[in-house]
């Protein structure tokens, strides 16, 4: 039995609440504890609480992290990530500086085809050690645990390539992975004067594949205009859900589709992205009860100022999660930090809401809010210390990483050099 007692800290932000996703005025309720400590016992919490009476919980044998003065919170639950991925794009980056938007750089070639061509041309293992430092990094920026994306293949054998490196990574390093099946991120250049055939090549060959071979729990499309109609999404997501996947889909990204309904008649796990949503939308979801998974990161990297309508999906009653959207074309940061700051900025999220959205809610997305997400016995052991004395310092104080420690399962994983 291993013990570890985490003590000291200013503030311990525990989330503890509902067995749910957090609503409306909930996602401001972080059930804060001063002066608190945490006691975990092998992967799990079982006490939490002010210091002096946790302490006397812990077995003298128990091994210490002194949090003195500063913030102890759930690991982040990043729940939208395309980590498995060659090659980097910082030649759009510049061209982006340079007034190209995001789709004419895409109908020149780049954009994702651009990342599948390199993706395509590398071998499993080499995808595999790619990805390591990636994840590695998002770690080390506090999260523990994150969804998949695959994407970068777009053909069978692609696909199931870069999803059994998702099964590998989630097998070897820190970080656990929930994998994500997105054969209809594109279509391929070879398929574009038949995006019918595609169609049936993911609907007919490759889900069926990755379901029996059992490696991804979700399903997603990238429903936007030139890109896959609602119609197409549809037909994707049902035949994902006939074989017994979850649903998450890219929606209203670049244009308002209709996207944000579909996910909300398909009953889908998460409606990601949600930038040109509009009112119809906000409503479907919110009667559906799906969450809203917003990536900010996105947005502020393409140069855009159209953020998703974060204020008005929160007061409708729309839980709400954020997340990285970790890629190498539109937001390739690691940082639940970084994305913080910039929903808190630009939408308008308090402090408190904007780690409700980064913790718990998408806990729920993943269909993992029983098991992460908060702060409460029983739950497993994920947590992170942060070298600031309130919370909303991690937000504030931006374009640093305020994590100096990092619990994955009740084993510290991480400590920041000093
Ligand atoms: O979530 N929108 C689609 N997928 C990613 C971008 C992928 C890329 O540009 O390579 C996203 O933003």
């Amino acid at each position: 039995m291993t013990e570890l007692l985490i003590r000291g800290a200013k503030q311990v932000v525990t989330l503890a609440g509902p067995a749910r996703p957090r609503l409306k005025q909930e996602m401001r309720e972080l059930s804060i504890i001063e002066d608190g400590a945490v006691l975990t016992r092998d992967e799990q919490i079982v006490a939490v609480g002010k210091q002096n009476e946790v302490r006397n919980l812990a077995s003298p044998l128990a091994e210490q992290i002194d949090a003195g003065g500063c913030v102890v919170m759930p690991g982040f639950v990043d729940a939208h990530t395309h980590p498995v991925y060659a090659g980097t794009r910082e030649d759009e980056y510049e061209m982006r500086a340079e007034g190209y938007t995001y789709q004419q750089i895409a109908e020149r070639g780049g954009g994702i085809l651009s990342t599948v061509r390199k993706t395509r041309a590398a071998s499993e293992d080499e995808l595999f050690e790619l990805a390591i430092p990636r994840l590695r990094l998002m770690l080390e920026h506090g999260t523990t645990t994150a969804e998949a994306k695959s994407g970068y293949g777009l053909s069978v054998e692609d696909e199931l390539k870069i999803l059994r490196v998702i099964r590998r990574l989630d097998e070897s390093q820190e970080i656990d992975l929930v994998p994500t099946f997105l054969g209809a991120h594109e279509v391929p250049e070879e398929y574009r004067a038949s995006r019918e055939d595609y169609l049936d090549l993911v609907t007919k060959e490759m889900l069926p594949a990755v379901a029996s071979q059992k490696l991804a729990r979700y399903a997603d499309v990238f429903c936007e205009t030139r890109i896959f109609s609602v119609e197409e999404a549809r037909r994707v997501l049902s035949r994902a859900a006939t074989l017994g996947l979850g649903l998450r889909a890219h929606v209203e990204q670049l244009s308002l589709s209709g996207g944000a309904e579909l996910c909300a008649q398909l009953k889908a796990a998460s409606a990601d992205h949600l930038e040109w949503v509009d009112d119809d939308g906000v409503n479907a979801l919110q009667r559906s009860g799906v969450i809203a998974l917003l990536l900010p990161g996105a947005v502020f990297n393409l140069g855009l100022v159209q953020y998703a309508p974060a204020r008005k999906l929160i007061d409708a009653g729309v839980p709400v999660g954020l997340a990285t959207a970790f890629n190498p074309g539109s937001s390739p940061t690691p940082s639940m930090q970084l994305v913080m700051s910039i929903a808190c900025a630009q939408m308008k999220m308090t402090p408190a809401e904007a780690v409700s959205a980064s913790t718990i809610n998408p806990a729920y997305s993943l269909g993992l809010g029983a098991s992460i997400g908060s702060i409460e016995p029983g739950k497993r052991a994920d947590i992170v210390v942060y070298d600031c004395a309130d919370y909303r310092q991690i937000p504030y104080l931006f374009g640093v990483n305020h994590a100096s420690t990092v619990i994955k399962g009740g084993r510290v994983v991480y400590v920041r050099r000093s």
